[in-house]
């Protein structure tokens, strides 16, 4: 039986939740908690040094080797001619010290007789000038000839390593990101892409709104690629800039199934599948694709500063990770980090060195939000090239660790013993089970909103994390959902500004509250409908039924005013955005405006349906305390009790395991009832500390 229906089969057999768990378990057995390793690229250096060098990853403890990410130039040195020698070699070596390989297909890099001979195959920016050889990312994902060339380069490694036992799975391209592609391959295809979705060019000129501005169209082939080099960003169609996201991120996500299918044909069904996305992608939509087994996430916290406290700017930015380990695993179930910076880099504002421990901290973080894989770019400083000040776990010497290689060593070193005490049964205990909250989230409207923002303030993606950040603080276990999931499990569920809707997706929710669940939706939701396009009537129409209320207008004042609310006895200034509402009858009003010439206008209402309560936010405070209160209000109501933890202070909950990473600035105690056994670290959480304990 074929691999594929072999999936199938169990997936049918057994509910969504249990299969992604089941295969999880197939490629990262469970009780091994977490593997890691190391970025190697044995290419850059001299092969006297390789076994040294896979020696020494063995021995600070790391369980694989990725390579070959950016090697096409060697694996294929001249057109159709195959050299695996080399990497033959490092393989075997990888075997005989005992580490696994992760072996990567090359498509990120093309070596230099591609771009000298077939020019079409990279990518043309908005001037229409092709990208030149030299730098990675630049294949036209649209061109034949290019994907004719990856498909055969994939095809002879698939074909070369699919069956060695010592390679656990594969990893396609680096950062697969949709950027936008100027070339006459890339207009055809985006032509093609738009009739495949509007059919008659006519639905193409009513969903774009062609008839402002004289845009219409009398046929696709009149249709071009948006261009936002050569029209300034206003005068740009936004419907049109919208279908763009959507082709590129669609044409993106076939050239990784692409590979995943040439591969399939070749591997063994024990090697998995995965991508190494970055933490926030802006443009690719990883729920896109549909052959990998999983995803994973680049991150890189700290870029110079931090968001808290005199240490932050070496402690990183904290949400960087925090998002990264929910949003991934929306994608295929489970999901790791494959780059978790290991010092400073080459490209931060200022490459500070980072507070002993970070990296650490960061690894944990990622293991305690459920990361199947940590593994880090890369094992030695390069002497030459690109990335040059880079730092890497083994410093320019080729042999000392680097503060974060000997972190790392810790790290590896510490999951070794933590896995003594792992436990097969564990379930999520009551207490986090009670609080479990899911975040909606959809990269369309963070392309939407982050186009048309109408205050320079609002910042498209920080805004849905800062409900994250607060879910986090309030103790509860948070995922960041596609609106597709099934929202029963999660007590309460947040809808943070979801500006493109439909009424199906809104009946969807209305459920969600009749059925018990606790719905908290934000201004700036079912603005638009999914062409992008404003209701023929008042603002977010379709939301109205649901959270008893009118949005008569919207407001925002400039960053030096401070616009007060009332709620309760509480006050709470806002600046940002403020939609003023009309409630229905039956509509509680939970805060009002307490200034401006609508003074007394409602800024939140709370209405009950069925079995559960919907609550709809209308205004951004500037420190989102009020937003905070509301949330734990709905924990309370619900039945669940809540914490408090400070700004910083992640709690989290994995395989019987509580882990606690400090982001902050300050020492912090943590509670840990008397049954409590500590594991790593200690109870005080320094700046950059972590704690593990077992209750
Ligand atoms: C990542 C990339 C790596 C390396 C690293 C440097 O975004 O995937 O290849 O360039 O940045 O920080």
């Amino acid at each position: 039986m074929n691999r594929s229906i072999i999936v199938i089969l169990i997936a049918v057999l057994i509910s969504g939740g249990q299969a992604k768990a089941q295969q999880a378990n197939q490629f990262f057995p469970a009780k091994n908690l977490i593997t890691t390793g190391i970025y190697y690229y044995p290419e850059h250096w001299n092969e006297n040094q390789w076994e040294r060098d896979i020696k020494k990853i063995a021995e600070m403890g790391y369980e694989f080797v990725h390579l070959a990410e950016f090697a096409w130039f060697r694996l294929e040195p001249e057109e159709g001619k195959f050299d695996f020698a080399w990497l033959d070699k490092v393989v075997a070596l990888c075997e005989k010290h005992h580490v696994k390989v992760l072996m990567c297909t090359p498509s990120a890099t093309m070596p230099a007789w591609m771009r000298d001979k077939y020019p079409e195959t990279h990518i043309m920016y908005g001037n229409y000038i092709r990208g030149e050889h030299g730098t990675r990312g630049l294949g036209s994902n649209a061109n034949t000839k290019y994907k004719f060339f990856v498909e055969r380069a994939v095809a002879a490694l698939a074909q070369h390593y699919g069956q060695n036992k010592n390679v656990v799975g594969w990893q396609l391209d680096n950062e697969p990101d949709a950027k936008t592609d100027y070339s006459p391959s890339a207009q055809t295809a985006f032509r093609q892409w738009l009739q495949r979705r509007y059919k008659t060019i006519d639905a193409l000129n009513t969903a774009w709104g062609t008839a402002f501005w004289s845009q219409r169209y009398n046929s696709f082939n009149q249709v071009m690629i948006p261009n936002v080099t050569l029209v300034n960003w206003w005068g740009n169609n936004p419907h049109a800039l919208l279908d763009l996201k959507r082709y590129s991120a669609d044409e993106q996500a076939d050239f990784l199934d692409l590979q995943s299918a040439v591969l399939r044909k070749y591997i063994s069904p024990d090697q998995y599948i995965t991508t190494n996305y970055t933490a926030v992608s802006p443009t690719a939509n990883p729920r896109l694709t549909r052959k990998m087994d999983f995803a994973t996430y680049t991150a890189y916290p700290n870029g110079g500063a931090g968001n808290m406290g005199n240490v932050g700017f070496r402690l990183g930015d904290s949400k960087t990770v925090l998002f990264a380990a929910e949003y991934y695993k929306s994608v295929g179930g489970f999901t790791g980090v494959m780059e978790m910076q290991p010092g400073p880099t080459n490209w931060a504002t200022q490459a500070s060195l980072l507070l002993p421990g970070t990296v650490r901290m960061w690894l944990y973080h990622s293991f305690a939000a459920g990361g199947k894989i940590a593994c880090s770019y890369r094992f030695r400083q390069i002497l030459y090239g690109a990335e040059q000040y880079h730092a890497g776990v083994i410093k320019t010497d080729g042999v000392t660790p680097s503060q974060g290689g000997v972190e790392y060593i810790q790290f590896n070193k510490e999951i070794r013993q933590l896995r003594q005490y792992y436990q097969p049964d564990a379930q999520l205990p009551q207490k986090l089970a009670a609080r479990k909250t899911a975040i909606v989230w959809n990269l369309e409207n963070y392309w939407t909103i982050d186009r048309e923002k109408q205050n320079v303030r609002w910042d498209a993606w920080n805004y849905p994390v800062k409900f994250l950040e607060m879910a986090k603080s309030l103790g509860a276990d948070a995922d960041v959902v596609d609106e597709k999931a099934d929202l029963s499990p999660y007590k309460v569920v947040i809808v943070p500004a979801y500006e493109m809707a439909d009424p199906e997706l809104i009946k969807k929710w209305t459920r969600y509250v009749e059925q018990g669940g606790h719905l908290i939706i934000t201004c700036r939701t079912a603005a638009m409908d999914r062409n992008g396009h404003f209701w023929e009537g008042e603002t977010a129409a379709p939301l109205s039924d649901l959270i008893g209320a009118h949005i008569t207008n919207t407001d925002m004042i400039p960053p030096y005013s401070k616009g007060d609310i009332l709620a309760g006895q509480n006050h709470y200034s806002w600046n940002i955005w403020a939609d003023l509402l009309k409630p229905d009858d039956n509509t509680t009003v939970l805060a009002n405006y307490n200034d401006q010439f609508y003074k007394g206008t409602a800024a939140v209402v709370k209405r009950n349906i069925g079995k559960g309560a919907v609550t709809y936010i209308g205004v951004v405070t500037d420190d989102m305390k009020m937003e905070k209160e509301i949330l734990k209000n709905n924990y309370l109501e619900s039945g669940a009790d809540v914490e408090n933890y400070p700004p910083g202070i992640y709690v989290y909950w994995r395989d019987g395991f509580y882990v606690a990473v400090n982001y902050s600035s300050d020492n912090y105690e943590m509670n840990i009832p008397g049954t409590g056994k500590i594991l790593v670290g200690d109870k005080v959480l320094k700046p950059a500390g972590v704690l593990v304990w077992t209750e």
